[in-house]
Formats: structure tokens, sequence, C-alpha cells
């Protein structure tokens, strides 16, 4: 009966090439290795300090209540809407793709009237269309600036205005992005950022920075009621982090200590490369794919450059081919993951990752190859 189990671990090396998890660094790898200590000890603290400090970097931030949640992005994104929103309270949504989905949910299972601005995957949102949502009077806007379904990269410069203009929080998803496409948190009046290990950052999955500025904390701080979740609480969650003021920091619950040492890790990572460096590469090696893609015959799904995902890149399903067959092909005979579309992308795009560690142009080639060798064993007999 307990064969398997007793069985020793066995983890094949898989190139990560679609939209999360990427590939982990050794360095990154090595610090989750590091022995066990206390979540409460003071060197645990000034490691979450490290993180925070990290955190400030890649968002470019000096907001005081920025934390790593103890979860995987969707976390970071209970966390915000959990806290700022209070049953009953009107949010709007922009969804193009499976992410503003996923808040709308998140929102109306916790009560909030959910308003909806919606295109189909690949659309962006222009400023004008925002402008006029001001008459659902939301306390709360949801934009994803990395859509990783669809492969799209919203452009976000004067939407905070427009918020704030409307007395409404700016929250922006950077699950996909940070790092590989710029974001400036408070030049650009954003309310409430996050993003997610795995993906750019290039650490284990299961940690999710967040920040809130000053309105932010107003609008959390002063509700009627308390947030539908305990574990998320910010009132909690700002004193584990050292980010209330308060001389003691009280137990509330335990922190992922290897998974908080190897975001420290990736951020420190970010931070040696810097972020200019990181936006520049991921545009080079993105330019360098879309070429290679392009010689295959691919077409790529977002037919303007300027809004293509520098670190998700999607292509539309090839004529006369099955994309589940494809991706089946690719990791058996490449050990190499490349993805399908998500919600509503399905079965309209294939996506290829590079992100992060994985940002070069060798894998670039790895996986153009793997393309091609797919193209040419895969193509459906016209039976
Ligand atoms: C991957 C992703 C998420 C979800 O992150 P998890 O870590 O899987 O919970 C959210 N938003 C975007 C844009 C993503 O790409
Ligand atoms: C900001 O955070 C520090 C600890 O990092 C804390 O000591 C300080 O009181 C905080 N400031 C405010 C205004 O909460």
């Amino acid at each position: 009966l307990l064969t398997c189990i007793l069985r020793p671990l066995e983890v094949p090396y898989r190139y990560l090439f679609g939209p999360g998890p990427s590939n982990v660094p050794p360095r990154v790898l090595a610090s989750g290795s590091r022995p066990i200590i206390g979540h409460l000890h003071p060197e645990m603290y000034e490691i979450m300090n490290d993180i925070k400090k990290g955190i400030h970097y890649a968002f470019q931030t000096e907001n005081n209540m920025t934390i790593a949640m103890s979860g995987s992005g969707h976390a970071a994104m209970e966390c915000a809407v959990f806290n700022t929103v209070e049953p009953g309270e009107s949010v709007l949504i922009a969804i193009n793709g499976i992410w503003g989905e996923r808040v709308a949910e998140i929102a109306e299972r916790m009560g909030a009237n959910v308003h909806k601005l919606v295109k189909a995957p690949g659309g962006h949102f222009t400023n004008i269309e925002i402008e006029k949502v001001g008459k659902h009077k939301p306390v709360l806007f949801f934009l994803a600036h990395g859509e990783s379904s669809a492969g799209l990269c919203q452009p976000v410069d004067g939407i905070g205005d427009i918020c704030r203009k409307h007395n409404c929080l700016f929250l922006v998803d950077t699950v996909a992005s940070l790092g590989a496409a710029p974001i400036f948190m408070d030049k650009q009046n954003i309310d409430i950022l996050y993003t997610g290990s795995q993906k750019a950052l290039n650490a284990p999955p299961g940690t999710a920075p967040i920040s809130f500025n000053d309105r932010a904390c107003h609008k959390m701080f002063n509700r009627k009621t308390k947030p539908v979740s305990y574990l998320f609480d910010m009132t909690h969650l700002s004193n584990y982090w050292g980010c209330d003021g308060k001389a003691v920091r009280a137990y509330h619950h335990t922190g992922p200590v290897s998974g908080f040492f190897a975001l420290r890790e990736s951020l420190a990572i970010l931070a040696e490369k810097g972020l200019e460096e990181s936006w520049r590469k991921h545009k080079e090696v993105a330019a360098y794919l879309y070429r290679g893609l392009e010689d295959l015959g691919l077409e790529l799904f977002i037919p303007d450059k300027d809004l293509r995902l520098p670190s998700v890149t999607t292509i539309s399903i090839p004529e006369g081919y099955d994309w589940r067959e494809m991706l089946v092909y690719i990791m058996k005979h490449h050990q190499m993951e490349m993805t399908g579309g998500l919600g509503p992308s399905i079965g309209m795009v294939m996506r290829i990752g590079l992100m992060g560690y994985n940002c070069e142009k060798t894998n670039a080639d790895k996986a153009l190859h793997a393309l091609a060798d797919a193209l040419k064993n895969c193509k459906k007999s016209k039976a």
C-alpha cells in the first residue's frame, strides 16, 4: 500500500516555457534549502524587511504598507479585494481575459456589486472607455497590466488619475509582467499593486508581493465590517510585516519561511540586474522570438507590437493543427512546457513564456526548434 510514497522522490527537469511557473535559478533554489528558522525570530524580521525593500524597488514605490502574501498570486488578488471592498459596494472590473473574470468572481463572492467592462481576449482598454465608467461609482477599479491569458500588455498611464477623479482605488495585477514590462506604482498613481513569485521573479510558487498606498490604507482601515477572510486581513498582516508602527509583532499565521528566503533572493537578483536592464532584455528576447515565430509561418495573436506582453507571447493556433496535440508532442519530445489559452482564450492561442531567468535567445531558439518539430509532425491528415 505504501510502495509509492516509499519510493524516492523523482522530479524531472522541464523547460518551463509556459506562462508560469518559470525555471528557478540555482541561487534561488539554494536559498530555499537553508535551515528553517522561526517565523517570529528577529533574523526572519530582517529578511522580511529586506523583502519589503526589494518590493519597493520592483514596484517603484515608497509605500510603507508593502508585504508578501503567504500564498500564490490569487492570495494577493483576494487580499486586495477583501480588504478594500465592503459588501454592497460597487467595483468595476476590466475583463479582457481570465484575470478580470477571476477578480469579478472573487468580488461577487464577497458580496460586492460588480460592474464589468468587457473585451474579447487580445483587446485593450482606452482611457476614454475607462473614463466613462465613473457612472457606476465604483470604489475599486481592476485592471491586469500583463494579461497573460491573451499575451497583452495594457497601458496604464493616466488611469490612476481617472480613478482619483472618481474617488475610486486603482488595483493593478502585475503577476505576469513585473520585471518584464515597466510599471511605476507611485508615479502612475496605482493604489494597490500585486505580483507573484513564480513568473519573471523566478522564485518557487507560493508567495505574492502586494503594496497599498495611503489612499488604499485609508479605505481599508476605515471600514464598517471586517474583511471576510481572517488569513488575509491586512490589520493582522500589516502587524506581521511590521508596517503598523506597533512595537510588538504578534502571531497571526506561520509564513512560508523557505518561500520567503527564495523570494528575497529573487528580488535581490532583480535589484542587482536592475529593472531597466530586465525590461530591455525581455523586449529584446521577445522581439527575437517574434521574428522566429513569423519565420515558421506562425501568426502573432496581438497584432500591435507595442501591446504585446514581453514575458508571455501568444500565437494564433495554426490552421490544420490540434493545439493540444502540439503541446503534448512538445512536452513528450522536448521536455518543454508551452500552454494553450486560459478561460476565454482557450482554443484561440498557444502561449510561450520566456520570463526572467528563462529570458534568453538560446531559450527562444529551443522553443522555436520544438515548435518547428511539432509543426512538422502534428499536421492533421485531411481524412
Ligand atoms: C499567473 C497569474 C495570476 C495567478 O497567479 P497564481 O500564482 O497562479 O495564483 C494572476 N494574474 C496573472 C496576470 C497571472 O499571469
Ligand atoms: C512604517 O513602517 C515602519 C517599519 O517598517 C514602522 O516603524 C513605521 O511606524 C511605519 N509608519 C507608519 C506611518 O505606519
